[in-house]
C-alpha cells in the first residue's frame, strides 16, 4: 500500500477508535460532543489527540484520558499516545449545551415533551421505611443492567437517601446552568444530598421542594432515558403534589408492607392519583416473609397486604392495579443498601448474569424477585400508548 493510503486507513482507524470513547457523564461519544479538537498522527504511527473538557478541573479528566488512551492503543500501528487536555470557550459550550438540548428553549422538563418516550415512575408509600429508596435503586440497577438508559431522580429532599444506596460521593459537575448527574452502575442520579455538607438536615417548606424538584427536572442533563424513577417521601404530602404537577405523565409504583395498617395508608396515598390525573402501574409488596434456615416462611408484619390495596384501589380508580410482586425481608438486601452496592447486582444470580431468569429469579430472595418484577416493567412498551392524555371524558 503507498504510503499515503495506509496513513489514512491508519487515520480512519484512529478517529473509528475515537468515536467509541464516551464522556463519562454525558455518556456519548466525544467526537459527537465537539469535544475532539485535534488528532494528528505522525509518521512512526504515534498519535497526539487533544481533547475539550466542558469545564476546568473537571473530576473526570483522568477517565477521560485512560479511555482515549485504551481505544488508540488497540488499533494496529498506533504506537506512542499522547492526550492533551483543554477547556471549551463559552462558545463550544453553547453550541455543546444546545446539541444536548437537541434545540430545545431552556428550562422545559424533556420528560413532558410530547415525543418523549421516557417512562416516568414515582415510587410512593404511605408510611415510611416500608423501602421505597431500596426498590427503587434496585429496580434502577436491575433495568440498567438488563441494557435499558435509567435515571433517578432523589425527590426525598428532607430524608434523601439514593446517593448512599448507590455508593456517590461525587458532586455532579456543572456546565454553567447546566448539572450533569453523576453516574452509578449506569444510572444517572440527582439528589438534593449532593449539594449539601455532610449530614445537615435540609429544612425546606412546600415552595422550595417544588423549585428544587423543577430544577431537577429541568436542568439536570438526563438525556435521552428509557427510564425516570423518582423516589418519594413517604405520604402524600407536598412533593407528592409537585410531582403530579410538574409530571402530569408520572405513573405511580406503590410500596407496602403486608401490614393491614400499613395497606390502608398506602391505599389512600394511592388514591391522591386520582386527583392529581396519574396512573397506578402497580403495588410492591415489601417485607413480605423472612425465609427461616429450615426453609419455612415466617410472615413478620402479616400477610395480604399487597394484594388488599392491589384490589381495593383496583375498584376505586376503575382499571385494573396489579400487585407486582412480593419482595422477602433479606439481609443482604439491607447489607447492599449500607454498603452502596444494590442486591440486584452484588447477588449476581445462579449463572453469573444479573438479569438471569433462573430459579434464583422465582423471587426466593429479594435480588431475585426485584429482578424480576423490573423486567415485567421493561417489559411493558416504552411510548405514549396506554398514556393518559389529559382530557376527561365528556
Ligand atoms: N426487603 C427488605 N429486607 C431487609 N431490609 C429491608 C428490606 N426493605 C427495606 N429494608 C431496610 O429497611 C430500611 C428502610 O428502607 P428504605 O429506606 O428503602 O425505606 P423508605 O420507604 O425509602 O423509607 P423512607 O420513608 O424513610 O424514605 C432500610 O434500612 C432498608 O435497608
Ligand atoms: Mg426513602
Amino acid at each position: 500500500m503507498p504510503v499515503s493510503e495506509s496513513a489514512s486507513a491508519l487515520e480512519a482507524q484512529v478517529r473509528r477508535a475515537l468515536d467509541t470513547v464516551q464522556d463519562p457523564e454525558l455518556r456519548r461519544p466525544i467526537t459527537e460532543l465537539g469535544m475532539l479538537k485535534d488528532v494528528s498522527i505522525d509518521a512512526s504511527g504515534a498519535v497526539a489527540v487533544e481533547v475539550l473538557l466542558t469545564i476546568a478541573g473537571c473530576p473526570l479528566r483522568g477517565t477521560i484520558t485512560a479511555d482515549v488512551e485504551r481505544a488508540l492503543s488497540a488499533v494496529p500501528g498506533v504506537g506512542a499516545v499522547s492526550v492533551t487536555l483543554d477547556v471549551m470557550t463559552p462558545e463550544q459550550r453553547a453550541a455543546l449545551k444546545d446539541r444536548l438540548r437537541g434545540g430545545d428553549p431552556v428550562r422545559t422538563i424533556p420528560f413532558n415533551r410530547p415525543d418523549s418516550l421516557t417512562r416516568v415512575y414515582a415510587v410512593a408509600s404511605g408510611k415510611g421505611g416500608v423501602g421505597k429508596s431500596s426498590v427503587t435503586v434496585n429496580l434502577a440497577a436491575a433495568m440498567a443492567a438488563q441494557g435499558l438508559r435509567v435515571g433517578i431522580v432523589d425527590a426525598d429532599v428532607h430524608g434523601f437517601s439514593v446517593p448512599g444506596l448507590l455508593g456517590i460521593t461525587r458532586p455532579p459537575t456543572r456546565v454553567d446552568e447546566m448539572i450533569l448527574p453523576p453516574v452509578a452502575y449506569g444510572i444517572k442520579t440527582i439528589s438534593i444530598g449532593m449539594f449539601v455538607d455532610g449530614n445537615q438536615p435540609v429544612a425546606w417548606r412546600g415552595p422550595m421542594l417544588h423549585r428544587a424538584l423543577e430544577q431537577f427536572l429541568t436542568d439536570v442533563y438526563f438525556g435521552d432515558l428509557d427510564v425516570l424513577f423518582l423516589d418519594l417521601p413517604p405520604g402524600t404530602g407536598d412533593i407528592a403534589i409537585s410531582v403530579g404537577q410538574l409530571l402530569p405523565g408520572s405513573e405511580i409504583l406503590l410500596v407496602t408492607t403486608p401490614q393491614s395498617a400499613a395497606a390502608d395508608v398506602a391505599e389512600r396515598a394511592g388514591s391522591v392519583a386520582r386527583q392529581t390525573g396519574q396512573k397506578v402501574t402497580g403495588v410492591i409488596e415489601n417485607m413480605s416473609w423472612l425465609a427461616l434456615p429450615g426453609g419455612e416462611r415466617l410472615e413478620v408484619f402479616g400477610s395480604g397486604g399487597g394484594a388488599a390495596v392491589s384490589g381495593r384501589l383496583g375498584d376505586t380508580l376503575g382499571y385494573p392495579v396489579p400487585l407486582l410482586g412480593s419482595i422477602p425481608l433479606d439481609v443482604a438486601l439491607r447489607e447492599g443498601g449500607d454498603g452502596g452496592l444494590p442486591v440486584v447486582l452484588a447477588d449476581a444470580g445462579a449463572d453469573g448474569a444479573p438479569d438471569a431468569v433462573d430459579a434464583q429469579d422465582s423471587g426466593e430472595t429479594a435480588a431475585g424477585e426485584l429482578r424480576r418484577i423490573a423486567r415485567e416493567l421493561a417489559r411493558r412498551p416504552r411510548g405514549l400508548a396506554g398514556r393518559s392524555l389529559g382530557v376527561s371524558p365528556v
